[in-house]
């Protein structure tokens, strides 16, 4: 099938510009030594699960039970879970997880830790640990200093769990800029003094766990760092690209759409709204706007209801009518993953693939 022919709305993903996309990854992390535990929370695929692996990806990453069991399928040999796993019954969804697969788990708590090691020691599995830091985000993890330290020690007493190190998410530094690379120095020197510490006091350290897409060819300026799992890297978004971190040729997902509506003068909508696009505003940007649009660059994607888009073209010369097909880069591409039932592979303007996201909507 072309890809003209599809129905739209359609999630597509250029695999020539994926494919590129993991394999400099991959490279860069060869060169760096990192382990490479990719987040598959963006593309939500076994089929790309498995292809991360087949590149040299260590482990693959996920942050809830049902991903976990979803990317069984792709035969990881370990899966990190980078997520507290609080509640009996997600423990016991975890620990059939793991009578498949190596599995360790990012929490930041001694009840999570002790309701882990609960679960584990049920099944009579290990279970590796990785203690989260809050490296400045303010979300999930605990202080540097004595608190880290306390959870490490902690955690190492607790049987059938096996303390592996510290991880921690540079989510609070959206961009490699000026301020970025300011943040990233501090980072380093906060990850420096923190596995120090961790290695004073007798904690074993046999992994330093961070990494997202923004900061991820920075990755090597962070001291110690051992690992990183990078999620959005595989396709990258309007927000990678806005913030400097890949450009506009390295966004291998965009939707397709449909102009349904011409009624009103420089404004066209097109068949996708919120429940297509998700309501995602660009980071760190006041801009109202939902999406690059290939077709029409200078347009403006101002606004959206569930199903409808709406294209401001007040600043664009261009003219459109009713059937025509408008590509457009969402901002936030992993959240649009877990809005389609359906995505379709294209190379060139042939769809190769459809996948059906079979790790969408796993929330659990
Ligand atoms: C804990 C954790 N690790 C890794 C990632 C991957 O980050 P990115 O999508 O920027 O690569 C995320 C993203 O939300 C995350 O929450």
């Amino acid at each position: 099938m072309r890809v003209s022919e599809l129905e739209t709305p359609a999630l597509v993903i250029d695999l020539d510009i994926m494919e590129r996309n993991l394999r400099r990854v991959a490279d860069y992390a060869r060169e760096h030594d990192f382990r490479l535990r990719p987040h598959t929370k963006t593309h939500k695929l076994p089929v790309l699960g498995r292809k991360q692996i087949e590149l040299g990806a260590a482990g693959l990453t996920v942050a809830k039970v049902g991903e976990a069991e979803v990317m069984l399928d792709a035969q990881p040999p370990e899966l990190l879970v980078a997520y507290p796993v609080i509640g009996r019954r997600k423990l016991e969804r975890l620990m059939a997880v793991a009578a498949r697969t190596r599995v360790t788990v990012s929490l930041d708590s001694v009840f999570a830790a002790k309701q882990l090691s609960d679960a584990a020691r049920e099944v009579q599995t290990e279970i590796g640990v990785l203690a989260e830091l809050d490296a400045g985000q303010g979300r999930v993890g605990v202080s540097p200093g004595d608190p880290l330290l306390d959870l490490g020690r902690q955690i190492q007493r607790m049987p059938w769990l096996s303390l592996q190190g510290i991880t921690f998410y540079p989510g609070h530094v959206p961009a490699p800029d000026e301020a970025g690379l300011e943040e990233l120095a501090k980072l380093s020197a906060l990850i420096e003094q923190a596995t120090a510490d961790w290695k004073r006091a007798g904690l074993p350290l046999h992994i330093v766990s961070g990494g997202s897409t923004p900061l991820l060819f920075q990755s090597h300026k962070i001291a110690g760092l051992n690992e990183i799992r990078p999620g959005t890297y595989i396709f990258n978004d309007k927000n990678t690209w806005y913030n400097s971190a890949c450009g506009m040729e390295d966004c291998a997902g965009s939707i397709i759409t449909t102009v349904v509506s011409t009624a009103r003068p420089r404004q066209v909508i097109v068949d996708g709204g919120s429940k297509t696009f998700s309501s995602d505003r660009l980071a760190g940007s006041n801009e109202v706007s939902f999406g690059y649009i290939v077709e029409a660059p200078d347009a403006t994607f101002a606004k959206m209801n569930e199903e409808h888009g709406y294209i401001e073209l007040r600043q664009s010369k261009q003219e459109f009518t009713i059937g025509d097909r408008l590509r457009i880069i969402p901002n936030h591409i992993c959240v649009c993953m877990n809005l389609h039932e359906k995505v379709y592979a294209i190379r060139g303007d042939q769809v190769v693939h459809e996948w059906r996201v079979e790790g969408r909507g796993k929330l659990q």
